[in-house]
């Protein structure tokens, strides 16, 4: 599929979902990456409000427990004006027997254009793409992908390294579960950049061992895994996806996968730590690097923000050029108003 128009003046994303960041290009990848850096500075606005998917309507369908990426989707939708309306599971009709697609397709029918879905079943999202006439979002399914949230991370790293090509980036935890190490995995090798995992040998995946070939470096320890590395990216105990003991006891993973400070001496001397969250202190991550000065993981949160607005935009037709324009308007009107007010 031809995801990006080239068009001189109208770069355009082309793709009706984002459904896992396997199936996209560098090109598409850095394009959404640019279009959130671009649209990153609505939120530092006074007004943190843009016109651009006014009367448009996204629909938050979260089957699984969120704090960041639900409220940052909420948000996303509401600087681009949009209608958004947030459906949980716990209170809703699947309680009666509902399955997934009939209740997507009930919502549908009231009108909406953008479906952002996060559920524990791996495919659910691309499943809803074929029943549904909207777009969809992926905003996590089972330990398959949680594509914004390696674009977040990817936008986090960008900003304050100033790349992605080139850089080492440790992976560290529950990888078997994490969907956000598979995103992560296919987003940082696609830009360049070298990845090693590590964590208990039952919490990595053996089909791993074939992406070893495109690079993959999987390390048994945590000293191996942070040696030189210029990001850490510590993962949490996915418990509720685990259904076998696949270590000891939590305090014995603490004590051989938690990330310490002593780790850190290890690592690039400017290495940077990263966490999608929810972060369990003194488990994977001690409280002195989650609150260090190496720590962004609120720079993450931050981050996803304008990710996601990016994300919607994009899929509900707009171009970069066209936010670039809308900004430059902006700016000329405020101009124009300043002015006004002077004379
Ligand atoms: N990182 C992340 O997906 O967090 P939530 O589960 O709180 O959305």
């Amino acid at each position: 599929m031809q995801s990006i128009k080239t068009a001189e003046s109208q770069l355009r994303w082309t793709r009706k979902h984002l459904l896992s960041l396997e199936q996209l290009s560098a090109d598409e990848l850095r394009f959404i990456l640019d279009t959130a850096l671009s649209l990153k500075e609505v939120s530092t606005r006074s007004i943190k409000k843009v016109p651009a998917l006014r009367g448009r309507v996204v629909v938050n369908a979260f089957f699984e427990d969120s704090t960041r990426t639900r409220v940052s989707f909420s948000l996303a939708a509401q600087r681009l004006s949009a209608d958004i309306i947030d459906f949980s599971e716990k209170t809703s009709s699947t309680n009666k027997g509902e399955t997934l697609i009939d209740t997507a397709r009930n919502i549908e029918a009231m009108g909406i254009d953008i479906l952002v879905v996060r559920h524990g079943a791996a495919g659910a999202a691309d499943i809803l793409s074929r029943a549904m006439q909207c777009s969809i979002v992926n905003a996590g399914d089972g330990a398959h992908e949680h594509p914004t949230q390696a674009l977040l991370d990817a936008l986090t790293i960008r900003e304050r390294k100033g790349r992605i090509d080139g850089l080492s980036v440790a992976v560290i935890g529950d990888i078997l579960h994490s969907r956000v190490a598979r995103s992560n995995i296919y987003l940082l090798t696609k830009l360049g950049a070298t990845v090693r995992v590590a964590g208990p040998g039952t919490l990595v995946p053996a089909e791993f061992a074939e992406l070893v070939e495109q690079g993959l470096r999987i390390e048994r320890s945590v000293e191996d895994a942070v040696a030189g590395a210029d990001v850490v990216m510590i993962l949490r105990i996915q418990r509720e996806r685990q259904d076998a003991a696949f270590f000891p006891s939590m305090r014995e993973y603490a004590v051989h996968y938690g990330l310490h400070p002593e780790h850190l001496k290890r690592a690039a001397p400017d290495a940077i730590v990263m966490h999608p969250g929810p972060i369990n202190r003194g488990i994977e991550i001690s409280s002195e690097i989650a609150d260090g000065s190496s720590s962004l993981i609120l720079d993450q949160v931050t981050t996803g923000v304008a990710v996601r607005m990016a994300v919607l935009y994009l899929l509900a037709g707009g171009s970069r050029d066209g936010f670039t324009e809308e900004q430059n308007g902006r700016a000329k009107k405020e101009k124009r108003e300043r002015k006004g007010n002077k004379g």
